[in-house]
């Protein structure tokens, strides 16, 4: 990993850790959210959003990842469960959630803004983001929902490799390492992840249809909806979101 890129280490360890390099102070951070079926790219932009515009991916995906490398013996029986309902391709509970994203409050309040990838993803998560901005004077900017038709998205995550320590993400075919299997950051394997197998994208595609495709409407009722077509390269889609959110001075 680059001595400019942050290590999340705040949002993926929980806790007191910090984070190796602290967010520039901005005078306008931004505070985004990304919005999308699985596999649709969201965490690839939100790489680039991150090098090129500052704030920090906060994955809620990125934490129950991390906390299934951890010792076994210091997990609790509700994020033990939660890895469960993930490895079949499930919707981790609301409770479990929102539990974890509380613990990590300060990140949403960091001075260097943040793009949230993978929360809200129902309904009840979206009304607890609001009431949690409303009691700390948040404003968001913005909900980027990006759109790609099923079977782009499927190539996407039959050729997604994630390294297993930094979280970085890769294809094996459009955005290949430079060494075949290993991390161009911080050199560590790369990995297929459990739930990119056909039977489990298979229910989270359905878990999207059904619980989080719904929220699309919940932000454009806000008047926070932007729409992007994830079709072309990364740098397209950086580029059309970025003009996007430049028009509306975000
Ligand atoms: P999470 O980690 O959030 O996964 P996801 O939403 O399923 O999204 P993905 O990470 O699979 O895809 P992505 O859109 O980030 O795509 P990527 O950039 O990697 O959640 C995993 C699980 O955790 C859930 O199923 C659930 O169990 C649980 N969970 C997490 N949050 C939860 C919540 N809030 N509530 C309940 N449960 C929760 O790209 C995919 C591939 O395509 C990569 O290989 C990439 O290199 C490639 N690619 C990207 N862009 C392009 C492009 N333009 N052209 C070609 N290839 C591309």
């Amino acid at each position: 990993m680059s001595e400019t890129t942050n290590d999340r280490a705040a949002w993926l360890k929980g806790g007191d850790a910090q984070c190796r390099v602290p967010p520039p102070l901005k005078r306008k951070p931004r505070r985004l959210v990304l919005l999308g079926a699985p596999g649709v790219g969201k965490g690839t932009q939100a790489e680039l959003i991150h090098e090129r515009l500052g704030p920090c991916q906060l994955s809620t995906g990125d934490v129950f990842r991390a906390a299934k490398s951890s010792c076994e013996g210091e997990r609790s029986p509700a994020l033990t469960a939660a890895l469960e309902h993930m490895r079949r391709g499930e919707l981790v509970p609301d409770s479990t959630v929102l539990d974890m994203v509380r613990e990590r409050a300060r990140c949403i309040r960091c001075h260097g803004g943040f793009l949230l990838d993978g929360f809200p993803r129902t309904v009840t998560q979206a009304e607890a983001l609001d009431r949690f901005f409303s009691e700390n004077g948040i404003t968001l900017d913005a909900v980027l929902s990006y759109e790609l038709p099923i079977e782009k998205i499927v190539a996407r995550l039959s050729g997604r490799r994630t390294c297993e320590k930094c979280k970085a993400v890769y294809h094996v075919e459009t955005r290949a390492p430079r060494i075949p299997g290993v991390c161009d950051h911080c050199g560590c394997g790369l990995v297929q992840r459990e739930d990119d197998r056909p039977p489990a994208v298979r229910i989270r595609m359905d878990a999207y249809e059904r619980s989080t495709k719904p929220l699309a409407d919940y932000y454009r009722g806000k008047g926070l909806l932007i729409c992007v077509a994830a079709e072309g390269s990364p740098e397209e889609i950086f580029a059309r979101t970025h003009a996007a959110l430049e028009q509306r001075g975000i």
